[in-house]
């Protein structure tokens, strides 16, 4: 039998949410830039985020950063910053080798849609792949922001419990995905 897929207005009208088309992430090429640049969140969602385009910008001013792209089938629909520095998120390390998620922002217009949900499955499916000696995946999100706490703990990200102080909107919770396992402890560390 032929697979059906539900048209989007008849799943919408039905009070179900059709499931995103194809969601993938890719580092931002110079052909994806200027999508990028026009990605929009709402006016009282700046508190959180910032203006994409800025983000993007200094993104690229430093080099321990990667801007990636959201891209649900060709279209741009989101951008986040991978941020690789050893402090990045918590202003201390975590212990073990991290990787920061900063700057993440789903266009105003397709927002609600799944996206958000998806793309930190593929982000961390991405990781996985290019960067598989990161083990942990760290980002703040501010205690008010319902939306991004929502799409991230459906995308298997944990709450550590530990509130960070340093952004001006206000408290943010430090959230975790763990990326590899931890190390075994050593034979040798065993008393005898
Ligand atoms: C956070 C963000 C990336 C989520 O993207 P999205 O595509 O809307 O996310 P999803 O469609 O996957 O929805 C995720 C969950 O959030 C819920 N949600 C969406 N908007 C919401 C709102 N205004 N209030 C509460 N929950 C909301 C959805 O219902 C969904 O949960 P459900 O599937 O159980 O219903 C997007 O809202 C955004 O760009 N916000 C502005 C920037 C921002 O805050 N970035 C995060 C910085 S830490």
């Amino acid at each position: 039998m032929p697979c059906m897929t539900l048209d989007p207005d008849i799943a919408a009208a039905a009070g179900e949410r059709p499931a995103p088309p194809d969601v993938r992430v890719g580092v931002v090429s110079p052909m994806l830039a200027p999508a990028v640049r026009a990605l929009q969140v709402a006016p009282e969602q700046l508190q959180f985020v910032g203006d994409t385009a800025y983000n993007l910008e200094q993104t690229r001013l430093d080099p321990n950063s990667e801007a990636m792209a959201v891209l649900a089938g060709e279209r741009v629909v989101g951008f986040y910053r991978l941020d690789f520095s050893v402090e990045a998120i918590a202003g201390r390390a975590l212990g073990e080798p991290s990787v920061g998620l900063r700057a993440y922002a789903i266009d105003r217009r397709e927002q609600g849609r799944g996206y958000g949900t998806a793309a930190m499955r593929a982000c961390i499916d991405d990781l996985r792949r290019r960067h598989p000696q990161r083990r942990l995946l760290a980002l703040t999100v501010n205690v008010r922001n319902q939306a991004a706490i929502a799409a991230y703990l459906k995308a298997g990200f944990y709450d550590t419990g530990e509130l960070y102080h340093g952004g001006s909107a206000g408290p943010q919770h430090l959230m975790l995905y763990r990326l590899a396992a931890a190390p075994s402890p050593s034979p040798t560390a065993t008393a005898p």
